[in-house]
């Protein structure tokens, strides 16, 4: 397609009056016509030309409307269809709704009909495309990751797919210290390292440092280094944290547990870009990138326990927040397969399917622990797993369930509604005797939503 406005449309009808007339409905400078008189002279159309959009015909020689239009969907995905019928062919065209053409119109055709079908399927083409762009972009940078780090962020889900966009684009900004925050498990590190290794300081070191880890005594020494003989037991000269990543990352994790007489020096030495050893008074400048991490609550911490809110303004020009995992479900089939696959490799191990229950189980349940979580769960089934088929067996479901009300007060709630509804659900039936009709009418419901509802709560009636 040149642009979006020009299309190139292709007519296919075996009456050359009516491929004329619909030619001259679509006199546009915009629209580049092509006419068929058959499928197959269509097809050969098709091989030679970048089309836009097939009008098809329901009823043709060879093979049917309905016949082209699988095939052109199966070979050649991008091109959009819309099918001509007659008042009598309606079947044909539900069900060639069903087999993907974007529109249709009936025969004899209106001007009217055949613009606004062009216009939607028009506006669809301009959708999809926007859709592969992103899907692109995030192949794209999907693949960098796996060059650049040997593994790769696994996630297709909204949420996943604008975090991958997201690092590929703060990874281009060289200085920009960036906080992440997030649950435990949800991947701070894993993105913290995306972005060093995607950036232009992938040559040099990533250093994570665990701030909740490093006793105060030793702070500014891990920090900033020392000089030989700069307190009792400083043998030998140290580099600190700071001059060693330098042109590279230091990945701050846990920054919400650093005490607070800590968190004025840090916001100092942030601000001055250069550090001073313990027991020296040389400053020394150092070109650091900062990515910090945290699964607390910054207003919380602020609030609680009094973190700097200067110091938090100075880590985060760039806010990442990660989602959790239950709340990007469409992720879990594809990290279990990952991570599979990845123990797999580790183990020397060949499995190679999934029983359906174990993936239902796993959608079901919350992940107080994130993919890291998952992550033990799969190594755990990997390790006891004798065959090639992982099993309920190997992942101690039955817990999982008990584990969702312990550990997340939401999935109780959940649960709670789910009772009140069920429990609705059987008095409109009992009052309705039983009619189901009737009963979705007293819960101002459709027929079809209750009838679902009956099978997810499994009542008898
Ligand atoms: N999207 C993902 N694709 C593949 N692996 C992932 C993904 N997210 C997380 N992981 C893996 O899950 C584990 C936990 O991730 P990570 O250590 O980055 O989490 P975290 O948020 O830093 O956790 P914590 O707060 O407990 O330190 C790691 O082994 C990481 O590689
Ligand atoms: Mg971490």
């Amino acid at each position: 397609m040149a642009s979006l406005n020009s299309l190139s449309i292709l007519i296919l009808d075996d009456e050359k009056l009516v491929r004329d007339e619909l030619g001259e409905f679509l006199v546009d400078p915009n629209f580049s016509v092509l006419k068929a008189g058959s499928p197959s002279e269509a097809f050969d159309l098709m091989s030679a030309n970048e089309i836009d959009i097939a009008i098809v015909d329901v009823n043709l020689p060879e093979m049917s409307g309905l016949d082209v239009l699988e095939k052109v969907k199966k070979e050649y995905p991008e091109i959009e269809v819309i099918m001509i019928s007659g008042y009598s062919e309606m079947d044909s065209v539900i069900h060639s709704m069903r087999l993907g053409a974007s529109d249709f119109f009936t025969k004899p055709f209106r001007l009217r009909d055949v613009e606004s079908a062009i216009e939607r399927t028009k506006k669809f083409i301009h959708l999809n495309k926007s859709l592969i762009e992103v899907k692109r972009n995030y192949s794209i940078i999907s693949e960098e990751f796996y060059k650049a780090m040997g593994y790769e962020i696994i996630g297709e889900s909204p949420q996943m797919k604008n975090l991958i966009n997201i690092i590929g684009k703060v990874a281009k900004t060289d200085n920009t210290s960036v906080l992440i925050t997030g649950e435990s498990g949800t991947g701070k590190e894993l993105v913290a390292r995306a972005i060093h290794y995607l950036s232009s300081r992938k040559e040099n070191c990533f250093y994570a440092v665990n701030c909740s880890a490093i006793p105060e005594s030793l702070f500014e020494s891990e920090f900033f280094g020392h000089t030989k003989g700069a307190f009792t037991g400083a043998v030998d000269a140290k580099v600190g944290w700071f001059e060693a990543a330098n042109k590279g990352t230091l990945f701050l994790d846990e920054i919400g547990d650093m005490q607070l007489n800590l968190q004025t020096k840090f916001l100092r030495v942030l601000e001055d870009r250069k550090i001073m050893k313990v027991g020296s008074n040389v400053e020394i400048p150092f070109d650091t990138r900062i990515i910090a991490a945290t699964n607390q609550d910054i207003d919380r911490l602020h609030s609680e326990k009094g973190f700097r809110l200067d110091l938090y303004h100075r880590i985060s020009s760039f806010i990442i927040q990660l989602e959790p995992l239950r709340n990007r479900k469409e992720d879990i089939p594809l990290l279990l397969d990952y991570f599979v696959k990845y123990f797999n490799r580790m183990m020397g191990k060949n499995i190679s399917e999934i029983d359906g229950a174990v993936i239902r189980r796993l959608l079901e349940y919350e992940f107080p622990g994130n993919v890291r979580e998952l992550k033990n769960m799969v190594e755990r089934a990997v390790i006891i797993c004798d065959t090639n088929r992982l099993n309920s067996s190997h992942f101690q479901l039955s817990s999982l369930k008990d584990d969702n009300r312990k550990s997340n007060r939401v999935s109780d709630e959940n649960l709670d509604l789910e009772r009140v509804e069920m429990n609705c659900i059987k008095k409109a039936l009992e009052r309705s005797n039983n009619n189901k009709s009737r009963a979705a009418g007293l819960l101002n419901i459709t027929w079809q939503s209750l009838d679902r509802r009956i099978k997810k709560y499994k009542i008898e009636i």
